[in-house]
């Protein structure tokens, strides 16, 4: 059942909300499938395709860009909530650059400089912001460049509902910490994911179901696509 109540605004607001708690939980690394899986994931994933500059969208706090700026690679971080860009500024090394933008204000003229790469790693969480984004996307990369993305996994992530893209309230459950109520977040199906990609001229390259082991279900849903010429 699609649920109204829900919305893009909300997302920011919550996420607002908990910018000091989430940054305790990325610190003390306190989430295991991020752990033991998809933070490495999404780093080898990203160091594969050897890129000189990163746009890393919904960058939170700040860890994924450290870590590549740690490496020579220049990046630059976006996040709508005030507080976590000031995190990430205050940690900054050399490489790095943080700017205050919620994703619908995210576009060429306002970031004046094009990409090899951009990432979203857990941050496409809404809407309508997420679908601006990806109209935009293309204008962000320079020629041949990659949008890559980490999400929940859908079929993971479905539970008991329909199969189908739609609100969904959101939990903490499963994370230790003081935190506000959660952000609602946007379902969308695996079918849904390619769509938004093709839609917007970008080939998908690859998909990838990271896992804990062998016998473990996938952890997270990995999807490295490439400008369409
Ligand atoms: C789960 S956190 C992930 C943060 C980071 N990428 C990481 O891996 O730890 C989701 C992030 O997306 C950001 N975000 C969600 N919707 C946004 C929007 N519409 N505009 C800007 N930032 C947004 C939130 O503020 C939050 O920092």
């Amino acid at each position: 059942m699609p649920n109204s109540e829900f919305s893009d605004d909300q997302v920011l607001n919550c996420w607002h909300k908990n910018a000091h708690e989430w940054t305790k939980v990325v610190d003390n690394a306190a989430i295991p499938s991020r752990r033991l899986v998809t933070d490495a994931a999404i780093v080898s994933t990203i160091i594969a395709h050897q890129p000189e500059n990163i746009l890393d969208i919904g960058c939170g706090e700040g860890w994924l860009s450290r870590k590549f700026a740690e490496q020579g690679i220049r990046v630059c971080g976006i996040d709508g909530v005030k507080d976590l860009v000031d995190i990430a500024s205050a940690r900054a090394g050399a490489n790095e650059s943080y700017r205050h933008l919620q994703y619908e204000e995210i576009c060429a003229e306002e970031l004046e400089q094009k990409f090899q790469l951009m990432v979203c790693n857990f941050s496409l969480i809404g809407k309508d912001s997420v679908e601006q984004l990806f109209s935009n996307a293309r204008e962000l990369l320079l020629p041949g460049g990659h949008f890559i993305i980490q999400t929940l996994h859908p079929h993971q992530a479905c539970g008991d509902q329909p199969y189908r893209d739609g609100w969904r309230p959101g939990s903490w459950e499963g994370i230790e910490g003081d935190f506000d109520e959660a952000a609602p977040w946007y379902f969308r199906t695996l079918e849904s994911w390619i769509q938004l990609f093709h839609d917007n001229g970008f080939a998908i390259e690859r998909i990838s179901e990271p896992k804990a082991d062998i016998l473990s279900p996938p952890s997270s849903l990995i999807i490295c696509a490439k400008i369409m010429q």
